[in-house]
C-alpha cells in the first residue's frame, strides 16, 4: 500500500497514527473513566505549541506472546521537550492507550533519552505516569528498562528538578521512578500507587482493601506521604505541576527565577502583632504568619495533609523564591515527631540542592515522647532533620515567634548549626524547657520542703520565666541576632535576604555525607 503513497503521504500518514495511539476506542474508554490522553496532558502542560516530540515513530522490538504482531508508533510513552511559562522541559506521558502504558525496553529507552538530554542541557524533567506496570510479555527486558530509569532519576538527582504526576495506576516497580524524583503529584480517584496490588496483598496478609485504601491520592497525602501534592482532577494537577515549577531554578547552577516585585509603600504588616496568643499554651495557624511574611497569594503548600505538626512550602518575598519551614502550634502544639522531621527534611534538602534560601518559622516545644516514638526510632529520624539543617549552605533565616525548647531549638535552624540570621519576637521563650516543668524539677526539694508548696512552685517558676521565657538570655549571648516586632519582620526579611543573595558557602571535601537514614 505504501509504494502508492507520496513520501509525504506516507509521513503524514505515519504522523497521524502516532497521534491516535492505542486507537480511538481506547482513547474512548480512557475519557470514560474521567482521564486525559497523554497528549491531551502534554498540551495542558507545555506553552501552545512549544512542544517537540522526540521519537514519535519508536516501536518495540518484542516477538514473544503475539507482540510480533502487534505494533503502534510511540510505544506507549510521548516523549520530548517544550516550555512551561517560557522555560524549558523535558517530558514523558505515558499513554494508557497502548498496552496500558506499559513499560518496554524501547519504553524504557525513550525515557531515559530525554533525562540524558535534560541532565546535559540542565532542565527540569516531568513525567506523567499512567501504566499497568511492566510489559508483561518483555519480562526482564522491561524490568531492565525500569531500572535503566531509576539509576537515571538518581545520577539527576539534585542536578536538575524531577516532578512525578500520577494520572492512573502507577503499581510495582514503577513506583520507584517517581520515589526517587522530588515531587509526587496524584489526582484523587483515578490514580494509585502501590508496591503489591490489593489481590497480592490478599494472598499474603489476608487483609481486604481497595486500591484505592491502599494506594489513592488520599491515603498517601495523608498516611503514608508519599505524595506531595494531590488534586481534584487532572487540570488542576498539571497547573500544580506549572506552579511547583515556578518556584524552581532550572538546575543546581542557578537560582530560580526572580518575579518583578515593587513594594506597595511600606512593607510593615500590622496582621502580625495580632497572631500570638496572650497565653503561651494557646495554639495559633502559623500559615497566618506565613500568609503575613510572603508576598501576596504566592505560598504553595506541600504535603499540606501529612505530619501536620510542620508545614513546608514554597512562597515568595519580594518576588523572590523562598523555602519555609515552620512547626504549626495548632496541630500537636507544634512538635517535632518522626513523620514532621523526615517531611522537613527532605524539604530543606531540596531546597539546598537547588539554591532556593530558607526560612524557618520556630515555635516548638520540643520533639514527641512516648514509646511509639521511640521504638520507631525518633532518634535517627529527628536527626535527619538537624543534619539537613546543618548540611545546607543556601541563605537560612530562622524568625523565633515564641518557644524555642530543649533539643528542638538546635535542630530548627539555629545559629549554632549555620544559620545565617536569626530573630526572635518579644514573645519567644527560648528555653531548655516550659517553665513550670523546669522549676518542677530543679526546685524539687525545695518546693516540698515549703510550708505552702503550691506558692513556692508559682515563685519559682515565676522566676525562671523572668530569666528564660524571653528571647533576651539568647539575644545577649548574640545566639538571637535581633528581637524585632512582628510588623517588621517582612521588612527584616527582605532586607536580609537580599544581603545574603550572594552567599558563598562550601562544605568540607567529601564523597558525599551519611545522613542518618
Ligand atoms: N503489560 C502488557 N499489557 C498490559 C499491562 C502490562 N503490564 N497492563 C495492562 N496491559 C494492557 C491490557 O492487556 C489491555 O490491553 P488491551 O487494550 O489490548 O485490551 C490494556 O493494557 C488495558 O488494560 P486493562 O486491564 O483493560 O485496563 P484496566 O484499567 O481495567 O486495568 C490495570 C489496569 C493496570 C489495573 C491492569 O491492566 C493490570 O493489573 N495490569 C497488570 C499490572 C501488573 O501486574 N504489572 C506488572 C507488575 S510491574
Amino acid at each position: 500500500v505504501h509504494d502508492a503513497l507520496s513520501k509525504t503521504d506516507l509521513l503524514a500518514r505515519k504522523n497521524e497514527e502516532a497521534l491516535l495511539g492505542g486507537g480511538l476506542a481506547r482513547i474512548d474508554a480512557q475519557h470514560k473513566k474521567g482521564k486525559l490522553t497523554a497528549r491531551e496532558r502534554l498540551d495542558l502542560l507545555l506553552d501552545e505549541g512549544s512542544f517537540e516530540e522526540i521519537g514519535k515513530f519508536v516501536m518495540h522490538r518484542a516477538r514473544d506472546f503475539g507482540l510480533d504482531k502487534e505494533h503502534y508508533l510511540g510505544d506507549g510513552v510521548v516523549t520530548g521537550y517544550g516550555t512551561v511559562h517560557g522555560r524549558l522541559v523535558y517530558v514523558f506521558s505515558q499513554d494508557f492507550t497502548v498496552f496500558g502504558g506499559s513499560l518496554s525496553e524501547t519504553h524504557a529507552e525513550k525515557i531515559v533519552k530525554i533525562m540524558d538530554l535534560a541532565l546535559k542541557n540542565g532542565a527540569p524533567v516531568i513525567g506523567l505516569n499512567d501504566s499497568g506496570g511492566a510489559r508483561i510479555q518483555e519480562g526482564v527486558v522491561s524490568l531492565g528498562g525500569y531500572a535503566d530509569i531509576f539509576y537515571k532519576n538518581t545520577l539527576a538527582s539534585g542536578v536538575v528538578p524531577q516532578l512525578s504526576a500520577i494520572m492512573g495506576p502507577c503499581a510495582g516497580g514503577a513506583v520507584y521512578s517517581p520515589a526517587i524524583t522530588d515531587f509526587i503529584l496524584m489526582v484523587e480517584d483515578t490514580s494509585y500507587m502501590f508496591v503489591t496490588g490489593p489481590s497480592v496483598v490478599k494472598t499474603v496478609t489476608h487483609e481486604n482493601v481497595t486500591s484505592e485504601e491502599l494506594g489513592g491520592a488520599s491515603t498517601h497525602s495523608t498516611k503514608s506521604g508519599v505524595t506531595h501534592f494531590t488534586a481534584a482532577n487532572e487540570v488542576v494537577c498539571i497547573q500544580q505541576l506549572k506552579q511547583l515549577l515556578s518556584y524552581m531554578p532550572q538546575n543546581c547552577e542557578e537560582t530560580a527565577p526572580a518575579q518583578s516585585y515593587t513594594a506597595e509603600g511600606d512593607e510593615s504588616r500590622p496582621v502580625l502583632d495580632t497572631i500570638i496568643p496572650e497565653n503561651a499554651n494557646q495554639p495559633y495557624d502559623i500559615r497566618e504568619v506565613v500568609e503575613g511574611l510572603a508576598d501576596a497569594g504566592s505560598f504553595m503548600e506541600v504535603h499540606r495533609n501529612f505530619a501536620e505538626n510542620i508545614v513546608v512550602g514554597f512562597a515568595r518575598l519580594a518576588g523572590r523564591s523562598l523555602g519555609i519551614v515552620g512547626n504549626q502550634p495548632a496541630v500537636l502544639a507544634g512538635v517535632l515527631d518522626i513523620n514532621a522531621s523526615t517531611k522537613a527534611a527532605r524539604f530543606v534538602r531540596f531546597c539546598d540542592a537547588f539554591n532556593i534560601p530558607l526560612l524557618v518559622l520556630e515555635d516548638v516545644p520540643g520533639f514527641l515522647p512516648g514509646t511509639d516514638q521511640e521504638w520507631r526510632g525518633i532518634i535517627t529520624n529527628g536527626a535527619k532533620l538537624l543534619y539537613a539543617f546543618c548540611e545546607a549552605t543556601v541563605p537560612r533565616i530562622t524568625v523565633i515567634t515564641r518557644k524555642a525548647y530543649g533539643g528542638a531549638y538546635d535542630v530548627m535552624n539555629s545559629k549554632h548549626i549555620g544559620a545565617d540570621l536569626n530573630f526572635a519576637w518579644p514573645s519567644a521563650e527560648i528555653a531548655v524547657m516550659g517553665a513550670k516543668g523546669a522549676a518542677e524539677i530543679i526546685f524539687k526539694r525545695e518546693i516540698a520542703a515549703a510550708a505552702d508548696p503550691a506558692a513556692k512552685l508559682q515563685e519559682k517558676v515565676a522566676d525562671y520565666q523572668e530569666k528564660f521565657a524571653t528571647p533576651y538570655r539568647a539575644a545577649h549571648r548574640g545566639f538571637v541576632d535581633e528581637v524585632i516586632l512582628p510588623a517588621q519582620t517582612r521588612q527584616k526579611l527582605i532586607r536580609a535576604f537580599k544581603m545574603l543573595e550572594n552567599k558563598v558557602d562550601t562544605l568540607p571535601r567529601k564523597k558525599h555525607g551519611n545522613i542518618p537514614l
